[in-house]
């Protein structure tokens, strides 16, 4: 790793479009042109700009983790503050090439992440948006026995320029077969007025709970725990005005103007006898047909590394991430035709990944590798490489990329 700190923007020489069958000279490259730039990455972020302005829609940075091995192509030995400091003024470079709704998701070991962490969260230019776990390695594959723990998770940390950036949730469509619940009351009920609503109270002789099997009925049921107390309009009605009530177990209340089914009240019921949570009774969402879940902040993605020394036909035993990640990681927090940005590029992962979804790439590396492996790497996607996942994008060639170099 290069501990040089270059006070002025490089300039790219040496600009080579490679297609499948050409390499041609480039003057300088063009908005759509994917890139991979050999140098120290602080003064290529620098020349950058001016090239290509802040049209970065996802950065993913692979740095050394400062694990304190000499095992890698490159000693990964600094000390902390000089570690932190590096890519502290790396990501300050960056910064300036983003679109304001961009993700920056740096990956790291237990080694420094803890000190990233703090030192991204006090970065003026970004918000945290999520801490994940990735599991890596099997549990029981031990590499070596001198370790005081196998250590087999790392932190994928993701931020953004941009205060309101949502992490993207999974979507999970409704299912017909939820709703097998009708409510039938037998009585008048007794009027309450509770939060200003004129509420009904159904005795617990007084209505009927009817299975009419799934998809035949109008409701399905929520308990009333956990997060729903708090952060669900219908959980906090009951903690706010019914649970205080202290009704008998099994009474019914009707509540005017609560739920977006339609029904235009909707239905909670107190604890079973010997429970402790109430439920209440949703009819079939008006609004939507799916319903948003936020991921887990955990990833299993050991098997998908076990995978990774073929993938891109290219090897390197410096950190190679799985193809299958990346996927994901891109699909998450870009579109096709967005710009993915990778300054730490190794042999070029995130780039062939990036091809094979239809983003645009720029990569930069500042060793060898960036044209043995990475370009290397590069040119085999564009001839329509089958590995990673090639099969499950349909990938079969095409596209081109710029190859240039820093002048010193
Ligand atoms: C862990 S590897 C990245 C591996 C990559 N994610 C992959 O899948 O192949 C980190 C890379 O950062 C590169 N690197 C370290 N310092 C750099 C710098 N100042 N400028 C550019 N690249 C740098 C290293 O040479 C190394 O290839």
């Amino acid at each position: 790793m290069d501990t040089r700190t270059p006070s002025r923007p490089g300039r790219l020489t040496g600009l080579r479009r490679h297609t499948r069958s050409t390499v041609e000279p480039v003057d300088a490259p063009t908005e759509q042109d994917n890139l991979v730039v050999r140098g120290d990455n602080l003064p290529a972020l620098r020349a950058l700009h001016p090239l290509v302005g802040a049209c970065v829609r996802l950065v993913y940075i692979d740095p050394p983790y400062n694990t304190g091995s000499s095992d890698y192509l490159y000693p990964d030995r600094r000390s902390r503050a000089d570690w932190l400091s590096f890519v502290r003024e790396r990501v300050d470079a960056a910064l300036p090439l983003l679109r304001g709704d961009a993700a920056f998701v740096i990956q790291c070991s237990f080694h420094q992440s803890a000190y990233l962490e703090v030192m991204l969260d006090q970065h003026e230019g970004l918000h945290k948006v999520a801490v994940i776990h990735a599991l890596v390695r099997h549990p029981d594959r031990a590499l070596t026995a001198d370790k005081q723990f196998n250590d087999v998770v790392e932190q994928i940390l993701v931020y953004s320029p941009d205060p309101r950036f949502r992490m993207p949730g999974r979507v999970r469509e409704r299912d017909p077969a939820d709703y097998r619940w009708r409510v039938e009351a037998t009585g008048p009920g007794t009027p309450l007025t509770l939060g200003g609503r004129a509420c009904t109270v159904h005795a617990p002789g007084e209505w009927r709970k009817v299975d009419a099997g799934p998809g035949h009925g109008d409701f399905r049921t929520h308990s009333i725990r956990g997060s729903l107390r708090e952060k669900n309009s219908s959980g906090r009605f009951w903690v706010t005005h019914l649970e205080p009530l202290g009704l008998p177990p099994m009474t019914l209340i009707s509540v005017p103007g609560i739920g977006d089914d339609g029904l235009g009240h909707r239905y909670f019921h107190t604890p079973k006898e010997g429970n402790r949570n109430a439920s209440y009774f949703q009819g079939v969402p008006q609004s939507s047909t799916h319903t948003r879940l936020p991921r887990p902040n955990f990833l299993d993605v050991h098997a998908a590394y076990n995978r990774v020394a073929a993938e891109g036909g290219v090897s390197f035993r410096n950190g190679k991430k799985p193809e299958s990640l990346l996927q994901l990681l891109i699909e998450w927090f870009t579109e096709e035709g967005d710009t993915v940005l990778d300054y730490h590029l190794g042999s070029g992962t995130t780039s062939a990944v990036a091809h094979k979804l239809g983003r645009r790439h720029i990569g930069i590396e500042q060793r060898e590798w960036a044209e043995t492996v990475a370009l290397r790497r590069l040119r085999n996607v564009i001839a329509g490489e089958r590995s990673g996942i090639s099969d499950a994008v349909g990938w079969a060639g095409g596209g081109s990329v710029v190859y240039g170099e820093l002048a010193d």
